[in-house]
């Protein structure tokens, strides 16, 4: 059926395919966190050199807690929307002030870190931890409404808690990390917004919007 298909295939492909990344070293969450943060907002290509420097500036949550916010905000110079590199700093001195500098293999405790969303959230408890969180970003929204057809505007909230739902229901028995990982992998490398790869896509065979001819109209988006 069109989910189990969906699940094995994007895994494996995933696991053939993923790009070597900075953040895929290891499943430290403090090194997860930052890379989501980054990412946010800002290419892969881009953050790759960014992200390198500041690991090395910064290569604990006790010592980014520790340091100037001058020296934290002069790393993230030329990334843009510096809220997130003041956030992360904050969460980071939550992280030592509340849980010892560990981040807590706890869902709720990650969601209430400074700067921490429903996205990174599920983000972190799934790469670092394999816990069967989604973690539902623009892309992964696009992804999900070409393969499954969905029509909803992705602008409404309860579309995104639909999406999320759906998502969570993909997530194959104890690889939710690779599993979210593809997902966002498939959304940069192959089910792009302009062009869709659909014919080098491994899922394609059961794609319904590709089979409705709607994988360039959706996913459908009102508001900006
Ligand atoms: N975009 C957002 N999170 C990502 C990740 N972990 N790897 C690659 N691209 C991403």
């Amino acid at each position: 059926e069109a989910k189990a298909y969906f699940s094995r295939e994007l895994l494996d492909w995933y696991r053939a395919n993923k790009r070597v990344l900075p953040w895929r070293m290891n499943r430290d969450p403090y090194r997860i966190w930052v890379s989501e943060v980054m990412l946010q907002q800002t290419r892969v290509d881009t953050v790759i050199p960014y992200y390198e420097r500041f690991m090395a500036k910064f290569p604990t949550i006790t010592v980014l807690a520790e340091a100037p916010e001058e020296e934290v905000l002069k790393l993230w110079e030329g990334l843009g929307y510096y809220s997130r590199a003041r956030n992360l700093q904050a969460g980071a001195q939550e992280v030592a002030e509340r849980h010892g500098g560990i981040v807590p293999d706890n869902k709720d405790m990650v969601a209430a870190l400074r700067g921490v969303g429903p996205y990174t959230t599920g983000a972190i408890m799934s790469i670092a931890f394999n816990r069967p969180e989604p973690a539902v970003d623009g892309n992964v929204m696009r992804v999900l409404s070409r393969y499954f057809c969905l029509e909803d505007d992705i602008a409404k909230p309860s579309t995104r808690i639909g999406i999320e739902k759906l998502a969570a229901s993909l997530i194959p028995e104890g690889a939710a990390g690779d599993f979210n990982q593809a997902l966002m992998e498939l959304g940069a490398l192959v089910c792009t917004p302009k062009s869709p790869g659909c014919l080098t896509c491994p899922v394609m065979a059961h794609c319904e919007g590709r089979a409705e001819g709607k994988e360039h109209i959706l996913p459908i988006k009102t508001k900006a």
